[in-house]
């Protein structure tokens, strides 16, 4: 599905500079490079602070955190986003409650908030999926009437403009991860929360740092230490200048696709600069013959993501009666194909022949 290795090989020279530039410096975290990353950051997605931290999951958790009003305690998410916001929500303490999604776009259905929402919804999370940018003005229209904040989860989507402007700047805070297979990966853990607030941005300096408000002095609770080091943050200051350029590879990628199928097999489209290819999805109904028929044509595929968070084991009991029909639906009809922006013109090739087959 992904091969790091040609990314490695053809920025070799820039990494090891920028290695180099660490070593001689001597800051392993918290130094030059993670300052200039984080203005970096910042002034990409247009907001005024980005916080360096160690995941995206922690920068969820961290976020939830600092976003979430004064006697509010839950947080409402779609759930076919790989659980990593459940996950942040819940070490945060908090309780989540589910909204269904909009079959077109997979992402949150801003009519489906409505029947979700009551005052002790603090923060909802608007996850751009797969590379697309959600709507998010219109959750914030039918959230913040009610003290609602609302805060975007970018992991996948790097890069993509809403009609508004780019993501990351859209809501209260929002949330990045640089693992490795990222539109912006490291070569290790990362992650980031951007924000235009002084006041959410002191905060979440100081919970990733065990909640100190000055060294060895606790001002916040529920920190922890979680930093983005200086090795990663000097890696993603050599691929940050190559994102535009390879997002819109990944987009082209999924185009090809689109022509390429046939009608059995529904690409989401990847077509302007409002999504940034992270992932090329397909629905289809019998997913199971297709995933076959792809292996006989030597094309690997996956499923992201085969089980919806309220129907994942370890909350077994917890969400009987929660239906969420499209969500259900689309996760027993979703396949990824590889995408990714080092793939060979024989790659996409081969696996525009499979879609044409079939
Ligand atoms: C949508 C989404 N949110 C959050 C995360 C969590 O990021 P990390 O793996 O860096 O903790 C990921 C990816 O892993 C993701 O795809």
């Amino acid at each position: 599905m992904n091969d790091l290795s040609r990314a490695i090989r053809d920025q070799r020279a820039d990494l090891d500079r920028a290695w180099a530039r660490v070593l001689d410096s001597s800051y392993v975290v918290m130094g030059p490079e993670h300052a200039a990353f984080e203005a970096e950051l910042a002034a990409l997605v247009g907001a005024t602070h980005a916080v360096g931290v160690g995941s995206g999951t922690d920068a969820l958790e961290l976020m939830l955190r600092a976003t979430m009003p004064l006697g509010r305690e839950i947080v409402v998410t779609a759930a076919n986003c790989g659980g990593y916001t459940t996950t942040a929500a819940r070490r945060a303490g908090f309780t989540v409650r589910y909204v269904d999604i909009d079959a077109e776009t997979h992402c949150v259905d801003p009519k489906a908030l409505v029947d979700v929402l009551d005052d002790s919804v603090g923060v909802v999370v608007v996850t751009h999926l797969y590379g697309r940018a959600a709507d998010v003005a219109a959750v914030r229209s039918v959230c913040e009437p009610l003290g609602i904040r609302v805060v975007e989860d970018c992991a996948q989507a790097i890069g993509a403009r809403t009609p508004e402007g780019p993501v990351g700047s859209q809501a209260a805070a929002a949330a990045f991860s640089f693992y490795p297979t990222k539109n912006l990966g490291a070569l290790g853990d990362g992650g980031a929360v951007t924000t235009s607030s002084d006041d959410i941005a002191d905060k979440l300096r100081s919970l990733r740092q065990y909640g100190w408000s000055d060294k060895y002095r606790i001002g916040s609770d529920g920190g922890r230490n979680s930093r983005l080091d200086e090795v990663q943050a000097s890696v993603l200051r050599v691929r940050m200048p190559l994102l535009a350029a390879q997002n819109e590879t990944r987009r082209r990628i999924i185009q090809r696709y689109a022509e390429a199928a046939t009608a059995p097999v529904r690409v989401l489209p990847a077509t302007d600069a409002g999504h940034v290819g992270h992932l090329a999805v397909v629905v289809v109904d019998d997913r199971d013959r297709f995933r076959r028929h792809l292996d006989s044509h030597f094309v690997r595929s996956d499923v992201h993501y085969p089980v919806p968070d309220h129907a994942q084991t370890a909350f077994e009991g917890e969400y009987t009666g929660v239906s969420l029909p499209v969500t259900e639906a689309m996760a027993e009809r979703i396949v990824s194909l590889p995408c990714f922006a080092e793939m060979t013109p024989d790659e996409v090739d081969r696996v525009c022949d499979a879609l044409a087959s079939y």
